[in-house]
């Protein structure tokens, strides 16, 4: 069957992963996709880095490079665009080129929805296409899923979890090996956890963004980023980390989004966790989310919440989901945006 075709913008940390993952697992990813993925154009401003990723076999096969981001996006035989640039300036007029150009689009940025989704959301409505961006919160657990499939059913109460690796890697390292807040900055961002700009992943901001959508999808109301408390962890030190541990504690960074009996809460702040609750074993970058619905009660999900393969992981499902929808008879298409922008109601207001 012929191959759905793919445009990656962006090939570092994320886009590496996807291009090893989708190469790796080729097979069987067509198979449940129901036809082959294959990438065939990347846009990166450092072509050196991407010719690397992705070598001279495939160069020779055909895939292009090319530093020009918008050339992939007005290619008329391309089928879903993937944006793994991130930031909010030209992340923004891609995604919204793509859409305009009729095509799909995968993004891992939490950022750029959580501020600028409703436009995004309401354009790709407009233009029949898919933003699917199961990437964007909580890296490879596919919780955008479990929020909009899995827990269909259900009146969602709260949803409350570890959402950035980068702050739960430091404050672990802080616990178990007595590392300073900037040494085990350093090496999360020596292993790929934080933003370009760490301020984001410290501050509460990353987490923020992610809660945003999360609480988008749980209640079915408009994203409101700025609404949202943010308080990050660069105020606590080694000693309120050992003094938490010796009264039973430990502290986690969460996002919390919780149905209130008007509107909801929507909040990021380090938080006192008792040791045997199963927050609290969350350790290094992994993430968990924990989500009350009132017919399934509480469900928990957890996994690597930052890296390249994990990252990779749900980019790629979202290819998957997308390819379905993209083959199956336009009639007969499941609703696929995470929610409708002109049916919502913002109950906060
Ligand atoms: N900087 C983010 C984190 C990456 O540390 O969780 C994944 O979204």
């Amino acid at each position: 069957m012929k191959a759905i075709r793919v445009g990656l913008l962006g090939i570092g940390t994320v886009g590496g992963g996807v291009w090893s993952v989708l190469t790796r697992n080729a097979g069987e990813i067509a198979r449940r996709a129901g036809r082959p993925i294959a990438i065939v154009a990347v846009a990166d401003r450092n072509l050196e880095r991407a010719r690397a990723v992705v070598g001279e076999q495939a160069l020779a096969d055909g895939v292009r490079l090319t530093e020009d981001a918008f050339s992939v996006v007005n290619d008329p035989t391309i089928d879903i665009v993937v944006e793994l640039i991130g930031g909010y300036t030209v992340a923004k007029e891609l995604v919204l080129a793509a859409i305009a150009a009729g095509k799909h689009v995968v993004t891992a940025n939490k950022a750029l929805l959580a501020v600028h989704g409703a436009e995004i959301f309401a354009a790709a409505q407009e233009k029949g296409v898919m933003v699917a961006f199961e990437a964007a919160v909580a890296g490879g657990i596919p919780i955008i899923k479990a929020l909009r499939e899995g827990l269909a059913a259900n009146r969602i109460e709260w949803v409350a979890g570890i959402i950035n690796g980068t702050t739960n890697y430091i404050l672990t390292q802080m616990d178990q090996r007595g590392l300073s807040f900037d040494g085990a900055l350093q090496e999360a961002q020596a292993l790929g956890y934080a933003e370009a700009d760490p301020t984001f992943d410290i501050e509460g901001i990353d987490a923020a963004h992610k809660a945003t959508l999360l609480a988008s999808l749980a209640f079915g109301v408009p994203i409101q980023f700025d609404k949202a408390y943010v308080e990050g962890i660069t105020r606590i030190d080694a000693r309120d980390v050992a003094h938490a541990e010796a009264l039973g504690y430990r502290i986690k960074l969460l996002g919390i989004a919780k149905r209130r009996e008007q509107g909801f809460e929507l909040r990021v702040h380090p938080t006192l966790i008792p040791k045997d609750h199963l927050l609290a074993s969350v350790s290094g970058a992994m993430n968990a989310v924990l989500v009350k619905g009132d017919a399934v009660g509480q469900t928990l999900y957890y996994g690597a919440g930052a890296g390249s393969e994990p990252t990779a992981s749900a980019v790629i499902a979202d290819l998957v989901d997308v390819t379905r929808l993209h083959t199956a008879d336009p009639e007969n298409r499941v609703p696929h945006l995470a929610f409708q922008p002109d049916q919502v109601q913002d109950v906060a207001a």
